[in-house]
C-alpha cells in the first residue's frame, strides 16, 4: 500500500529552502541577509547556528529586527568590505538567474548588500521561476517629486506604473522614498533594461536584479530542493 502524496504548501517550500540555504553559510563569516517571508525562514534557521557566525548585514529594518530578536548580531553595511554570501528571496527569477525583487519594498538595500557579496543565493518556491521577467508588477523605488515623470516614461514603454500604498497612504521605504509598481512590461533584456531605467532622474533603484543576479537558486519544488547554478 502506498501513502497518498500530500503536496507541500508554499509555506512549507519556503521553510525547506530557508533551511537548505544554511549549507552556504561559512563558519566564522558575516552573512548578507535579504528580506521577505522566505528569508524569515532562513533567519529562523540561522538562529540555530548563530554561535558559528560573526553576524549579519541586513537589507531592511524588518530583517534587522528579526535577526536581533533571535540574538544574531547585525553589522552596518559600511563596516564590511565584502561578504562571502548574500541570501535573499525573489518575486521572479528566470533561467539565467536574473530576478525581479522589491515586493517587500526593500530593493535598494537588497541591491546594496548583494553588491558586497561574492555569491547571491536566491531562495524561492517554484512559483517564482519564470520564462521572462515582467508578469510580477515591477517595483521601482523613486524620489517622490519624480514619480509623475517616471510614470510617464514607463507609459512610453507600454507599462502602467502605480504608486504603492499602505493603509491608504503612499508607502514610505526604509530610505524615506516611494515605490511605483509597474505592470505591462516584458523584460527581454534585463541587463539593458536595468541600466536604462536606473539612469532616469529620480529613480533610486529599479527592481530588476541583472547586474546583481543570482549565482545559485535553491528552488523549493514538490520533489524537494532543486539547485540551479548560473
Ligand atoms: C523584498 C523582496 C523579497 O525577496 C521578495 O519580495 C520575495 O519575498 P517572499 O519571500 O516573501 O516571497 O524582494 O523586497
Amino acid at each position: 500500500m502506498t501513502t497518498p502524496h500530500t503536496p507541500l504548501t508554499q509555506d512549507a517550500l519556503k521553510t525547506l529552502v530557508g533551511r537548505a540555504a544554511l549549507h552556504y553559510v561559512e563558519d566564522g563569516s558575516i552573512v548578507g541577509v535579504g528580506t521577505g517571508s522566505t528569508v524569515n525562514q532562513f533567519i529562523d534557521a540561522l538562529a540555530g547556528l548563530k554561535e558559528r557566525i560573526r553576524g549579519a548585514v541586513s537589507s531592511s529594518e524588518a530583517s534587522t529586527q528579526r535577526l536581533r530578536a533571535l540574538g544574531i548580531p547585525v553589522l552596518e553595511a559600511g563596516e564590511v568590505r565584502s561578504l562571502p554570501v548574500y541570501i535573499d528571496g525573489a518575486d521572479e527569477i528566470d533561467e539565467r538567474g536574473y530576478m525581479v525583487k522589491g515586493g517587500g519594498a526593500a530593493l535598494t538595500r537588497e541591491k546594496i548588500v548583494a553588491a558586497l557579496a561574492e555569491r547571491f543565493v536566491c531562495i524561492a518556491d517554484e512559483s517564482k521561476l519564470v520564462k521572462a521577467l515582467g508578469a510580477f508588477p515591477l517595483p521601482v523605488e523613486v524620489i517622490p517629486m519624480a514619480a509623475a515623470q517616471i510614470t510617464r516614461r514607463f507609459g512610453q514603454l507600454g507599462g502602467a506604473a502605480q504608486l504603492r500604498l499602505k493603509d491608504g497612504q503612499p508607502l514610505v521605504t526604509d530610505n524615506g522614498q516611494h515605490i511605483l509598481d509597474v505592470t505591462g512590461l516584458v523584460i527581454t533584456d534585463p541587463l539593458a533594461f536595468e541600466s536604462e531605467v536606473n539612469q532616469w532622474p529620480g529613480v533610486v533603484t529599479v527592481g530588476v536584479f541583472a547586474h546583481q543576479k543570482a549565482s545559485v537558486c535553491l528552488l523549493g519544488t514538490a520533489q524537494g530542493v532543486r539547485t540551479l547554478a548560473f
